[in-house]
């Protein structure tokens, strides 16, 4: 995979202006952006047209949990909107997951998405996980459930790259593992906490990095993207 093609940018802004901006000023070395709740409550399917305008893929991440007939729809409407990449909780089990995945097989192969699992999101403590009922260590959960996802027939999960190698070891090297949390020496961290840089990430196995503020917030958002990409060249 090239490079450019590994890279998903997170269009987390408040104005629709801005993200056209965002999409036109990067679209000579960006391919995929992540449209994520925030933004699609915000815009609604219009920013999903914008993209498709620009000729470029969508990561819709709406992370969808629902009773499986539901999910089997909203993956038959994204699948309609052309949307690249989706995604589903794991947690809300493997009928679920598979009605969604059965939902988009049943279309040509070119058109139908990527369909990935969401295991324990990295804002999860110990501590909240056994308030939950979810005892037993993150990581080992993480992999269960990737496992079920696997199973389910969805083709990959969203998860940090510190879990990716295990991931990509335990379930398979064509198991795609897609990785946000992701910081270039030369960014802030914010609020993420255990980052990698997009070498580091992709090292461990990540298939495509999600990359927010450090392109969306930085004065020359062309320039960090094409700082990134060659990076990871
Ligand atoms: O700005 P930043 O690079 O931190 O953005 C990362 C994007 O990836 C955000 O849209 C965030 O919601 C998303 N994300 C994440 N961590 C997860 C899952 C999704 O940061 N575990």
């Amino acid at each position: 995979m090239r490079a450019k093609d590994r890279l998903i940018v997170a269009l987390d802004v408040d104005e629709f202006s801005r993200a056209e901006e965002l999409v036109d000023v990067l679209s000579p070395e960006v391919e995929i952006f992540k449209v994520g709740i925030a933004p699609f409550t915000k815009f609604g399917t219009e920013i999903l047209d914008k993209l498709e305008k620009t000729g470029k893929k969508v990561f819709l991440d709406l992370k969808f949990h629902d009773i499986p007939n539901t999910c089997a729809a909203a993956a038959k409407a994204a699948l309609e909107k052309n949307v690249f990449m989706m995604n589903f909780h794991c947690l809300g089990g493997k009928s679920m997951m598979k009605a969604a995945s059965e939902s988009v097989k049943k279309t040509s192969s070119e058109a139908r998405p990527i369909l990935l699992g969401v295991t324990i999101l990295t804002s999860f403590s110990e501590e909240e996980m056994n308030s939950i009922g979810l005892g037993g260590g993150v990581e080992n959960k993480v992999i269960e459930l990737a496992r079920l996802a696997s199973d389910s027939g969805l083709g990959g999960v969203v998860a940090s790259a510190k879990e990716a190698e295990r991931i990509k070891k335990e379930i398979g090297e064509d198991f795609i593992v897609v990785t946000p949390g992701v910081r270039p020496v030369w960014a802030e961290k914010a609020d993420q906490k255990r980052v990698l840089t997009p070498k580091q990430a992709v090292l461990a196995g990540a298939d495509y990095i999600v990359v927010g503020r450090p392109i969306i917030q930085a004065k020359d958002p062309l320039q960090a993207a094409k700082k990134i990409i060659k990076e990871i060249s």
